[in-house]
């Protein structure tokens, strides 16, 4: 949610600014904003919309100055507006500052503040930070924001500039990610670290309560109290060419295809001779050989992607397993203890409720297990270990590569668990790991059709469209799967209606007798995956009871599949044959492609649908 970034050092702030906001949009996108310090004042400019609107204004009227910082929103205090975008002023405007997170105590702080004359513009929580600057600066700007920072309660990345010092960049974090690029002669501030690969690939994560001074050849960082910290330069492995479009009209779309090739990568460098390494596992197998239970928690995507893991993990290594939404596993009474393994699985390792629910594990003793794809992020650093999924960056919100990573992270890790409870025979395991390893081709054989002239997803999109204007918008869809494929059907409709904004709900196919199959008429179009598998003549009867009462089905089905010929389904998509246990791994890739098209036949802005962020950084 929000994204910042800072610059000093000799090149043209704006520039630098603006590229990196084009790197973070991802984070929030509904208004945008810089400020400078150019011949000895504050420049300052903001605008609600997208950031195309700011670069367009700053094409015309550019702003000059090598010291700047910089803000893409996600609104929380206040609507989006030119007024309430960031950067934010103090009174005499000679403060600017940028931050992602809330300020809780802000109301508190803003009334004493306006009782002591300071006057506000905004509706924002994060003004208030500028004011209380204002209030202790006395020539000393990182002084001013230690000060500040300690009355602060909540959670802040920001960055600040002083007219008065224009050799000086500030930065602080709390619960907020923030690094810190490191160049030759220039140093940078962001919220994540594509902002800055395009001049550096050393970083430093700052961690919680840190505040760091920037001159353009010189970095330090204390705590709140004034200590200095020493703190590791890390190397970046991702490439620059990783967070561009590469010539596909959306990252969505180049992240779908990336999947056969991500899912090779992670078992390429996890898999030795037929047998998993996990090299950054600081868990010890003795420690994992009394493991007795085992509680998965995520948002969103990653949860879907905990549910599959609790199918394998429970089936192969027969550990019990229980899946938990963050957002409910903080707030409850969650029975875990010291024999737990609580995995929190989260792509951008910064989920507000995710880092909740871990640190709320680790308080009750469990082991915690982060499946992570930003390296160095909270979650990664925070969990007693943690398996990257190395996915490169993830730029579209709607998540896709990092779902087939995570599943194929959660494939490893039961073989190796597995391997560790001896509940299913080596010879069995052996058997899996090669199937496992044929995946990513049949993933990038069903890929590869879909790039084709002729896609039929986006004629199944086209035909949708037409239906849904004939039906007056009354249509909308219903995924249907059982087992292993169950969790699918949640992620095909959580794709579906964050990019198109078309109603879908998930079920399990069994339930549908207990209420949703009331909803059954002309309009619902049924997603029904009906892959081979130990389900698959249960989930025939739900398609013929769907057909029975006038639903429109789409079937997910296996390449070959004489039966489902005589089932009368209105639309087929064929997936390769594979053994049962992988099949989500391409099931899921026509799931996320029939939303993508959808989305392309409505019109909408697929790499940032409204409302979202993909960072999800406060509660
Ligand atoms: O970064 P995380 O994996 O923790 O994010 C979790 C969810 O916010 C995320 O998966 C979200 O649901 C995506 N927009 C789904 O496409």
């Amino acid at each position: 949610m929000c994204g910042i970034i800072g610059y000093i050092g000799n090149r043209k702030a704006q520039d630098v600014v603006l590229k990196g906001l084009g790197r973070l949009e991802y984070r929030g996108y509904d208004s945008a904003g810089i400020a400078v310090v150019e011949g000895g004042k504050i420049n300052l400019v903001k605008r609600q919309g997208k950031l195309r609107i700011l670069i367009n204004e700053l094409e015309t009227s550019p702003l000059g100055g090598s010291l700047g910082v910089g803000h893409t929103r996600w609104a929380t205090h206040g609507v989006p507006s030119d007024t309430n975008a960031h950067p934010h002023l103090d009174c005499s405007g000679k403060i600017a500052v940028v931050h992602n997170g809330i300020v809780e105590n802000y109301l508190a702080l803003r009334q004493s503040l306006t009782k002591e004359g300071h006057k506000f513009l905004s509706e924002t929580d994060t003004e208030t930070i500028a004011h209380l600057i204002e209030k202790f600066y006395k020539g000393d700007l990182e002084e001013a924001v230690i000060k500040a920072l300690k009355l602060i309660k909540g959670s802040y990345a920001i960055a600040v500039i002083h007219k008065d010092e224009p050799e000086t960049l500030i930065g602080a974090r709390c619960d907020s990610p923030l690094i810190i690029g490191v160049g030759s002669n220039e140093n940078f501030l962001a919220s994540d670290v594509p902002a800055v690969l395009d001049y550096t690939k050393n970083v430093i994560y700052l961690e919680n309560h840190e505040v760091v001074k920037l001159t353009k050849d010189s970095v330090r960082v204390k705590d709140l109290s004034g200590r200095v910290t020493h703190k590791k330069i890390s190397t970046v492995k991702w490439d620059v060419s990783q967070a561009e479009k590469a010539g596909y009209p959306h990252f969505m779309l180049k992240e779908i295809y990336e999947q056969g090739d991500v899912v090779k990568g992670i078992l390429d460098e996890r898999l030795v001779k037929d047998k998993v390494v996990f090299d950054e596992l600081k868990i010890k197998e003795s420690d994992l050989k009394k493991i007795k239970k085992i509680a998965i928690v995520a948002c969103g995507t990653a949860y879907h992607a905990g549910l599959t893991g609790k199918y394998m993990l429970e089936e192969y290594a027969r550990i019990p397993c229980w899946v938990d939404t963050s957002s409910e596993f903080r707030y409850r009474n969650p029975m875990v203890d010291s024999q737990t393994l609580a995995i929190i699985v989260s792509q951008s390792g910064e989920t507000a409720d995710s880092l909740a629910a871990l640190r709320e594990a680790k308080k009750r003793g469990a082991k915690t297990l982060g499946i992570c794809n930003v390296v160095g992020s909270s979650i990664a650093r925070e969990a007693d270990g943690v398996i990257y999924t190395h996915a490169g960056p993830e730029i579209a919100v709607a998540s896709t590569k990092a779902y087939t990573a995570q599943l194929a992270i959660f494939y490893l890790l039961t073989l190796y668990l597995a391997r560790i409870t001896k509940a299913t025979p080596v010879s069995k395991l052996n058997v899996l790991t090669r199937e496992l390893t044929k995946m990513p081709i049949v993933m990038n054989e069903l890929i590869t059709q879909y790039r084709s002239d002729y896609n039929i997803l986006a004629a199944y999109a086209e035909e949708f469209k037409r239906y849904y204007f004939e039906k007056h918008n009354k249509s909308y869809f219903l995924y249907l799967g059982r087992n292993i494929n169950y969790p699918n059907a949640l992620e095909g409709a959580l794709k579906l209606k964050e990019i198109s904004y078309i109603s879908a709900e998930g079920y399990p196919a069994g339930e549908m007798k207990h209420g949703p199959i009331a909803l059954i008429d002309e309009n619902p179009w049924v997603v029904c995956i009906a892959v081979k598998c130990k389900t698959y003549d249960k989930m025939l009867s739900n398609i013929q009871e769907i057909k029975a009462r006038g639903g429109i089905v789409i079937g997910v089905v296996t390449e070959g599949d004489k039966e489902i010929q005589h089932y009368n389904i209105n639309y087929l998509i064929e997936i390769p044959r594979c053994e049962e246990l992988f099949s989500p791994l391409l099931v899921v890739i026509p799931l996320q492609l029939l939303a993508y098209y959808v989305a392309k036949e409505f019109g909408y802005d697929i790499d940032q649908p409204r409302n979202l962020a993909k960072s999800v950084t406060v509660e």
